[in-house]
């Protein structure tokens, strides 16, 4: 595939996952659905992507998130954040913080905008990142660390705001096949020493939510795609735990008819290292991110049937200007060019369309909040449910 040769230790870490793997395919008599690979190769105590010591974020890293392009996202998010804690509650949970970039550039807005929340909780799977997020808080706004502390699982009862920037791409996906002699669950086994993909027949949730799609998108036959019944579960044990406030879901995906489009007959799932993208899973496991789409209308059903009000969707493009992006970026004079250019660049690559810009979708779920919303007041036809 032509990607960077990683080194002999990073290997050896792949290799030790990889027999992890194998056992557990050989544990389970042969074969394990999509989603359970993707878990363990991405959250695997200690060996897996996200929970091991594979640098992933930024320049250095894999791939580039919002939140580390530069403040600005943090700076500009701020503003929709301070408005929910207002109607709600002064309380933040960050879920999958990555690196903390987000938490301490939010943070620090949050104080010189004199909408400090009491307490900045992060919910993150992963050991390895919950100490990079302690250093990078400590680090860059050593004043609000007190404020923060992390959470060992989701809490009982909540009012405030739930945040989430590219944390439901990150979630195990099951594969799904639409064949003309019916639907099948492709999964992993290993043929000769190496992983192979194999279809078994769907069954229970995942074959009752293949035949809801076939009826709503008429998917060509032999068509592949994902179903996250992950990300719909988390959502709802939200909803259930959720008080006065809001769940804000910033990601890159579609709406229904778009995801299971005729055309995307391959479904959505990407891998990525070290800047490269590809679509091959099997790649060196615990090295590589592995990602899916996000399907936002099976979100909006999943939090409105546990109780939810949608309360907005749009493009990050849109939600950004709505939430003052403008007035952000003209803090620094242009004339400042050395501060004004990594800024403005940042902001383009946040909102242009050929970026993040309409790719990339806000949603909030929330409950007792009656106000509209000040980064969805004015929409865009291309972020319709
Ligand atoms: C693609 S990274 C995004 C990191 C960060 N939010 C950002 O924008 O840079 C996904 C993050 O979500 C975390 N994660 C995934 N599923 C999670 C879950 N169910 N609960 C908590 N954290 C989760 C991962 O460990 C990782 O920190």
């Amino acid at each position: 595939m032509g990607l960077p040769t990683p080194s002999a230790a990073a290997l050896a870490f792949s290799a030790a996952l990889g027999d992890l793997l194998v056992r557990e395919i050989d544990a389970a008599g042969g074969w394990i659905g999509f989603d359970r690979f993707m878990d363990l190769a991405l959250y695997a105590p200690a060996k897996g992507y996200y929970s091991g010591g594979a640098h992933k974020f930024g320049a250095q890293g894999d791939f580039v998130t919002a939140p580390e392009l530069g403040p600005i996202f943090a700076q500009t998010l701020a503003a929709q954040v301070a408005q929910l804690l207002e109607l709600s509650s002064p309380q933040i949970i960050e879920v999958g913080a990555g690196s903390g970039q987000l938490a301490a550039d939010l943070l620090r807005e949050l104080e010189w905008r004199g909408r400090l929340p009491d307490s900045y909780a992060i919910l993150e799977l992963s050991g390895e990142l919950q100490a990079r997020q302690h250093q990078a808080i400590g680090a860059q706004a050593p004043h609000l660390l007190s404020r923060v502390h992390w959470l060992e699982r989701l809490p009982e009862r909540f009012d405030g705001l739930v945040l989430a920037n590219e944390v439901l791409d990150a979630m195990p996906v099951h594969l799904l096949v639409w064949t003309p002699t019916g639907l099948a669950e492709r999964g992993v086994a290993v043929d000769h020493g190496r992983f192979a993909w194999v279809d078994r027949p769907a069954s229970g949730r995942l074959l009752e939510q293949g035949l809801a799609l076939a009826a709503a998108c008429e998917m060509p036959s032999d068509y592949l795609s994902e179903v996250s019944l992950t990300a719909r579960a988390w959502v709802a044990e939200w909803a259930a735990r959720l008080g006065r406030g809001a769940l804000l879901l910033i990601d890159y995906g579609f709406p229904r008819r778009e995801y299971y489009h005729p055309q995307r007959s391959s479904g959505t799932l990407m891998c990525h290292y070290r800047h490269h993208a590809h679509a091959e899973p099997f790649y060196l496991p615990g090295l590589q991110d592995i990602t899916a789409h996000v399907d936002f209308t099976a979100i909006v059903e999943s939090g409105c049937q546990a109780g939810l009000e949608l309360l907005g969707y749009s493009t990050q493009s849109s939600f950004l200007f709505n939430c003052g992006l403008g007035e952000v970026l003209a803090r620094t004079p242009a004339s400042d060019a050395r501060r004004y250019l990594p800024l403005a660049s940042a902001a383009n690559k946040l909102v242009s369309p050929a970026e993040m810009g309409e790719l990339f979708k806000v949603i909030a779920l929330g409950r007792g909040i009656s106000e509209p919303l000040l980064g969805f007041v004015s929409g865009d036809r291309s972020a319709t449910l």
